[in-house]
């Protein structure tokens, strides 16, 4: 079968990922979380004490990241020079720090092109914020999943409590209007619906009947049935 590159993008909490992964699973295709790689940049920066306002320091760190994933059993793993970090960039320092590392444009312009890079071979699911209008724009497959932000702070919140998490849904939501409001109004690569992306609204939605619409979007695109 014909590989092409699936660019998914969406707001925080909307589900994103779950759908990505699902789809990569189903085509044995890559799957590229991007946020996990602006993550692991943030956690160099953290650790490493690069001053963000600092044009010069920060352009001289970039070239000393490599970020890679590996896949496991029990989920993709995130790989900064050589150490797996998926645990640590998940932790609430780096995700408060994270849209401001984000929002660099130097920082933009080397992990679009590591993505780039990735996506050189198809065959590869990318989810994140700019992936259907900048990392590849000429992706055969483009979906912008969506969904009611209560329910995505609703989901959230049930998240964080699993985990023991203590936080409020009030403050869950306050969280993600603010994380919304940061990543699409940024100058660089905001989160934004490529024209030609087909939107899924998963309030009311499930991850089967999602894969099963995705799954139909790729059929059409690549003119074959799986
Ligand atoms: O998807 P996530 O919440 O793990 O993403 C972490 C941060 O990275 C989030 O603040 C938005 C940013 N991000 C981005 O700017 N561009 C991407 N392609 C993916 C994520």
């Amino acid at each position: 079968m014909k590989k092409i590159v699936i660019a998914i993008d969406g707001p925080s909490a909307s589900g994103k990922s779950t759908i990505a992964k699902a789809l990569a699973k189903t085509l044995h295709y890559a799957y590229v979380d991007s946020g996990a790689m602006y993550r692991a940049v943030t956690l160099y920066f953290l650790e490493n004490n690069i001053p963000i306002d600092h044009p010069e320091t920060v352009a001289t760190a970039l070239p000393k990241i490599t970020i890679r994933f590996q896949r496991k059993e029990q989920g993709n793993r995130t790989i900064l020079n050589g150490q797996d970090v998926e645990s640590e960039i998940r932790q609430m320092r780096v995700s408060e720090y994270v849209s401001q590392v984000s929002a660099i444009s130097a920082v933009r312009r080397e992990m679009v092109r590591q993505q780039q890079l990735m996506g050189k071979h198809k065959g590869i699911v990318m989810d994140g914020r700019d992936i259907g209008t900048v990392v590849f724009p000429e992706a055969e497959v483009k979906i912008f999943v969506t969904a009611d932000i209560k329910e995505r702070a609703r989901r959230r919140y049930t998240e964080l409590n699993k985990k023991g998490i203590q936080v409020t849904y009030d403050a869950v939501l306050e969280n993600l209007h603010e994380r919304d409001r940061i990543d699409s109004t940024r100058a660089v690569g905001p989160l934004r619906k490529a024209d030609d992306a087909f939107e899924i609204d998963n309030s009311h939605l499930g991850l089967e009947e999602q894969l099963e619409l995705a799954i139909k979007i790729v059929e059409t695109k690549i003119g074959e049935k799986m």
